[in-house]
């Protein structure tokens, strides 16, 4: 069962290269956000997760770790590290790190290890095929790398060999069962690598590409839900309070293997996508619910959505996102008004919301070169927009230096900008928050039920006691009430009552006592 702290966390992502440069180098650094730890809290943000920071040749931008014990250089120390944890706890802030057990890097010692054609200590630490002219069986492989006659398998990218926690259903006599004495090394070693940062005063980790230990799975993962179960039983003798969140995205699966949260993330089609990325057709329309006038039916999510909330009942939450380091951030198609509405649904709907770096402000998405295995991701992972001045504020450096062009635009979004206008959109997430934050029926637990999804009417829900409207339309809509409500706790935009008929303006949102 989840920390109890998750039930009123909100969490706010960083991609650490591209938010706070304190020693000019031109990229983010560790104490870079522990000087912004207090801007943090001014959002209503209480948790932090924060992408790899950890020794990495950076091809997947750190996702391809090569050293999980130790903080790259380019972010400071682990001493660094040791220190923001401290920093976070004294006001009130938990930390997850990034997790990656799927793979690491090719430079791994472990991997230098594993391609020797001497057997060793590491030999079967990653998935090697037999010999070395040889398919894996539709897995993406490498061959002809190694003195070691053998292919090895690959999680995501080349540089990101797959470490070993064993096969379910076995065809091949290179492909060992999951509770092989090697396969248990792999997961015993990831459990002391979580040991070892749990102990210096992390709380926790997002855990990339969950669902990807244990290969030939069935489809209902019960051979990785298996380990994840092992794991979970170590951290809850050892460290109980520690939060696992899954990028999994099948809550009923990732939650009953041990994870608090699960990530509803943006697949195309999903109900997630359809409210806001629902560009991606044929035609180029967008349909998203939350783009004004194109959007249609609120089913379209729930039909979905429903199902994973049910999925996730009694086990853990499911965690809405504003976007994260791998989708297009969402001012790429919707305007400020479009996303302040956007943010009063997701912050105010039930399990444990994360906020990703820059969202708060409206900041672009821009059309980059790659950037250290980005691709198309790299136009969202661009430096923080803290003010006008030099690089807007992220680093002293001279601009060709920075790690990835800040924003060139004139009315390029900013925090100093936008801060005491109560208009702005980081004031209403700061209001969003706040209000979240004073009621419970707000918060992760509180019940969740759809009032009215009929077209041409509001959509209307309930959480817990309280009753909210939502109008992303350029209409007034209006609806009648099955119940009395009697004053608006909260609005953007306007909403007008009338005994039991509720009428709300175009683009607004109301929440009523
Ligand atoms: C996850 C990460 C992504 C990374 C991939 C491989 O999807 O979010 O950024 O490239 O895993 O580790
Ligand atoms: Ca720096």
């Amino acid at each position: 069962m989840a920390a109890t702290w998750l039930s009123d966390a909100v969490f706010y992502e960083i991609y650490p290269q591209s938010f706070y440069d304190s020693n000019g180098d031109g990229i983010g650094d560790l104490n870079g956000i522990r000087e912004k730890l207090d801007y943090i809290k001014s959002l209503g943000c209480n948790s932090l997760w924060i992408n790899p920071c950890y020794d990495s040749p950076f091809k997947d931008a750190g996702y391809d770790v090569r050293d999980y014990r130790k903080v790259a250089a380019r972010y400071g120390t682990n001493e660094d590290l040791i220190q923001l944890f401290n920093a976070a706890h004294e006001k009130g802030i938990r930390v997850l790190l990034d997790l990656v057990p799927g793979h690491t890097s090719e430079e791994h010692p472990w991997f230098l290890e594993s391609k020797k054609a001497e057997r060793n200590e590491y030999s079967d630490r990653y998935i090697w095929t037999d010999f070395w002219i040889c398919g894996a069986q539709g897995m993406p492989y490498i061959s002809g790398e190694s003195e070691r006659s053998g292919a090895y398998i690959l999680n995501f990218f080349k540089c990101q060999p797959a470490l070993n926690y064993g096969f379910l259903h076995r065809t091949e006599p290179w492909q060992l069962p999951a509770n092989h004495p090697a396969a248990i090394a792999t997961r015993e070693a990831l459990k002391d690598i979580m040991r070892f940062w749990l102990s210096r005063g992390c709380d926790g980790f997002r855990v990339d590409m969950a669902d990807s230990l244990v290969k030939n799975d069935d489809a209902d993962k019960s051979a990785t839900s298996a380990v994840w179960r092992d794991i979970r039983r170590m951290l809850d003798l050892e460290f109980p309070e520690a939060v696992l969140v899954s990028e999994w995205g099948r809550p009923h699966q990732s939650l009953r293997a041990g994870f608090d949260a699960d990530f509803y993330l943006d697949w195309r089609g999903n109900g997630y996508s359809t409210l806001l990325r629902d560009y991606e057709n044929h035609a180029g329309e967008d349909h998203s619910y939350f783009k004004k006038d194109a959007g249609g039916s609120i089913n379209r999510f729930l039909d979905d959505y429903l199902r994973l909330l049910d999925g996730a009942k009694g086990h853990g939450y499911v965690s809405l996102i504003t976007g994260n380091h791998d989708t297009v951030r969402l001012r790429k198609t919707l305007e400020e008004a479009e996303l302040k509405l956007v943010y009063a649904f997701l912050f105010t709907m039930p399990g444990v919301p994360f906020l990703y770096y820059g969202d708060e402000i409206g900041m672009r998405y821009l059309e980059l070169p790659t950037k250290e295995g980005g691709y198309t991701r790299t136009g969202s992972r661009t430096p923080m927009q803290w003010s006008s001045g030099k690089n807007l504020g992220f680093s002293s450096s001279e601009p060709e230096k920075l790690y990835l062009p800040v924003d060139a635009s004139d009315d390029a979004p900013t925090v100093a900008g936008q801060e005491g206008d109560p208009d702005s959109l980081l004031s209403t997430v700061r209001a969003l928050l706040a209000l979240r934050h004073r009621e419970k029926d707000l918060q992760a637990d509180a019940a969740f039920r759809a009032v009215c999804t009929e077209p041409d009417k509001p959509f209307v829900y309930r959480r817990g006691e309280l009753t909210l409207a939502l109008n992303p339309s350029g209409r007034t809509l209006s609806v009648t009430l099955p119940f009395d409500v009697s004053k608006a706790l909260y609005q953007i935009g306007e909403a007008e009552l009338d005994g039991r008929r509720l009428s709300v303006l175009p683009q607004s949102f109301a929440v009523l006592r």
